[in-house]
C-alpha cells in the first residue's frame, strides 16, 4: 500500500491475526522503504512505535496530527502510514468530523490509511464506504457481511461475488472494492 494513499480496513475476531499478519508486516516494509509511520496504538503491540494518549484523547490526537483537517501544508504531520489499531475501542460507529477527514480527504492529508477492527459496527460507516481494500479475517460476528454488503459504496464487490470468509487464524479474505477482486490470502 506504500504512498498510494488508500485506506485500508481490516475486520477480524480476536486473535485472528490482524495486528501480527498484515499490519506489523506492512508497517515493517513502509519504513523498510523510506516511509514514516504514526500508530494509534491502545494494546501496546508496536513498543515506542506505538502512542497511546488515552481514550478521552484521541480526537485532540488526530486534529494535531492533521492540523484540524488542514494536512502538512498547515503544520500537520506527513505525508505517512497512519495505523489505527484496534480502532474500535476509541471510534464508535457514529460521525465525527475529525476521524471523517482522515477517511474523506486521505489524500490531500498525505495519508495511507490502516485500520483494524473486531466488528465492521464499531468503526464509522464513513470509514467503510471511503475504504479501497477490506481484510476480512476470521469473524466471531454472524452479520459481518450483511452489514458490509448494506454499505452502497461496497455493494457492487460483494454482489455477485464468492465470498467464504477465513475460518482460521491467519488466513483473510481480501477485498479489493473498486477492481472488484476477493482473493483468499494466507498471512501465516
Ligand atoms: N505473522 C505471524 N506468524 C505466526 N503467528 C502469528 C503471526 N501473527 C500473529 N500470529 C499468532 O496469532 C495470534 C493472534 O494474532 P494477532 O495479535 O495479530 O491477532 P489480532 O487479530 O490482532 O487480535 P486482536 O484483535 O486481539 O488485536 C498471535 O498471538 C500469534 O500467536
Ligand atoms: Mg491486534
Amino acid at each position: 500500500m506504500a504512498r498510494l494513499r488508500r485506506v485500508v480496513v481490516a475486520l477480524g475476531a480476536p486473535g485472528s491475526g490482524k495486528t501480527g499478519g498484515l499490519i506489523r508486516p506492512l508497517v515493517q516494509r513502509y519504513l523498510a522503504a523510506g516511509g514514516q509511520v504514526r500508530i494509534l496504538d491502545p494494546a501496546g503491540e508496536f513498543d515506542e512505535l506505538g502512542e497511546w494518549p488515552g481514550r478521552g484523547a484521541v480526537d485532540e490526537w488526530i486534529d494535531e496530527l492533521t492540523a484540524c483537517g488542514e494536512g502538512p501544508r498547515a503544520g500537520g504531520w506527513g505525508p505517512g502510514l497512519l495505523v489505527l489499531d484496534d480502532a474500535d475501542r476509541y471510534l464508535g460507529p457514529g460521525r465525527s468530523k475529525a476521524w471523517d477527514d482522515v477517511w474523506m480527504a486521505n489524500r490531500h492529508l498525505g495519508l495511507d490509511v490502516l485500520v483494524s477492527a473486531h466488528r465492521p459496527q464499531g468503526v464509522p460507516k464513513e470509514l467503510l464506504g471511503a475504504a479501497h481494500e477490506l481484510w476480512l479475517f476470521q469473524q466471531d460476528e454472524p452479520r459481518a457481511l450483511e452489514y458490509l454488503a448494506d454499505i452502497p459504496a461496497l455493494r457492487p464487490v460483494f454482489e455477485g461475488n464468492e465470498h467464504p470468509l477465513p475460518n482460521e487464524r491467519g488466513l483473510a479474505l481480501r477485498v479489493l472494492v473498486r477492481e472488484q477482486q476477493l482473493q483468499l490470502v494466507r498471512l501465516f
